[in-house]
């Protein structure tokens, strides 16, 4: 051995992982330091319903329990187990948007589906129309392929609802594919049936598939849950839904989700693609996919109060935000999210309020630049899982800390 130390260089990172960033992760980097100096971090930065207490249904444990002593943990199909495929294929089919079995893929989460959609159909340079603000896993999957993302405005002075005429003049001829979020992350909007219908003519007129994100399906708080998937619209239009068992079935940690292929023939192609891109990664988690037709086809009491938990957080998040002199907010109707505006001071950007107040406060949000955003439009995402009691504190620190921060500015 040489006594002389050669210089350490870093290995060459593929230019793919310097396409995107991950606010909602990144932003936790920044609360850490600011824990280790002594001051207490909410996090509301990540849509985890277990990390605030909500618990996964016991039957869908036990549905998991059994697999794993029934010996179930071995690889499995690379589609999924028939079970569950089946099951997904009934549910879609009873709320009005039919889709068969064999148009069903397990998949690593909602993720991994979305993934898997994108992967077959946009090529290098392809452009694909998504919402903004926009969830960051969409962004980053087309970062990683080579995609374009061409952002079409979702406008908060209309409760955030997309608009179609910015939506028309995005399209060219190298547009592969229509993305929709419905319910939505990060604006907790859920979509009007007519909104729906004009996205499907749109998307019909144009011949691009739809690749609708319905992983909060479950949690129209507002209208009673009552969110028929956006297939049952248009069964015949070249529809592709995700969703899974993170949010509504209450298990993001089990990495259980699916795509379900819509009947158009136009997709029969899709159906191929993933039937390989689902063999090029073996397949995904076993024992948790036994908790699907358990999910599906059993009690799901737990969805009606966790609703009814969710429509509670949401009144009082809107109420107290809205109260706050300079901070404007939509009242949410899905999910978990509220997007309130805060008026910024010119020159100064979203991230820069977000991180002021997590020093300040300990209250952990992402920036609305995290989504898409510009920086100085002056949104942020908080998510509202808490206690209503904490979410309170939560926003009369926010009051305090905006009035100080808009006044000293
Ligand atoms: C709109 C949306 N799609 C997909 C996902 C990811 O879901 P999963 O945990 O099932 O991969 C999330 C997670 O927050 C989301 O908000």
């Amino acid at each position: 051995m040489s006594a002389t130390k050669t210089p350490i260089t870093s290995i060459s990172i593929a230019q793919r992982v310097n396409r995107f960033s991950y606010a909602i992760r990144n932003v936790v980097a920044e609360a850490r330091r600011v824990e280790a100096a002594g001051t207490s971090v909410r996090y509301l930065n990540v849509g985890d319903p277990v990390a605030f207490g909500f618990e996964t249904p016991p039957h869908l444990i036990a549905a998991v329990e059994r697999a794993l002593r029934d010996g179930h943990n071995g690889y499995g199909p690379s589609a999924g187990i028939p079970a569950a495929r089946e099951a997904v294929a009934a549910e879609y089919t009873s709320r009005g948007f039919p889709v068969s079995a064999g148009r069903v893929f397990m998949t690593a989460g909602t993720s991994e589906a979305i993934e898997f959609a994108l992967t077959a159909l946009v090529d290098e340079g392809g452009e694909v129309l998504m919402p903004m603000p926009t969830y960051p896993l969409f962004t980053a999957v087309l970062g990683k392929i080579g995609g374009q993302a061409r952002f079409y405005r979702l406008d908060p002075a209309r409760a955030w609802m997309p608009d179609l005429d910015h939506l028309h003049s995005l399209v060219t001829p190298a547009t592969r594919a229509l993305v929709v979020i419905d319910p939505n992350n990060p604006t907790g909007a859920c979509y009007s049936v007519a909104t729906r219908r004009a996205l499907l003519d749109f998307a019909d007129r144009h011949g691009l598939p739809v690749l609708v994100d319905e992983v909060y399906g479950d949690l129209a708080f507002a209208y009673d849950g009552v969110h028929p998937p956006m297939g049952s619209l248009g069964p015949d239009v070249p529809i592709v839904s995700f969703a899974g068992l993170s949010k509504g079935y209450l298990a993001p940690g089990w990495r259980t989700g699916w795509m379900a292929i819509g009947r158009s023939p136009q997709l029969d192609s899709l159906v191929g693609a993933a039937e390989k891109l689902a063999d090029g990664r073996l397949c995904s988690t076993v024992p948790m996919q036994f908790a699907v037709a358990a999910a599906l086809t059993g009690d799901r009491s737990h969805q009606v109060s966790f609703r009814a938990a969710l429509k509670e957080r949401a009144t009082v998040t809107f109420e107290k935000l809205s109260a706050i002199p300079g901070i404007t907010c939509v009242a949410p109707t899905a999910a978990f999210y509220a997007m309130p505006k805060i008026a910024l001071p010119p020159g100064r950007t979203d991230e820069d309020y977000v991180l002021a107040l997590l020093r300040a406060t300990g209250v952990l949000c992402v920036y609305g630049s995290g989504f898409g955003l510009p920086a100085t439009d002056g949104f942020m995402r908080i998510v509202f899982l808490a206690p209503p009691a904490e979410l309170r504190t939560v926003y009369g620190l926010i009051a305090d800390f905006t009035r100080d921060y808009l006044g000293r500015s």
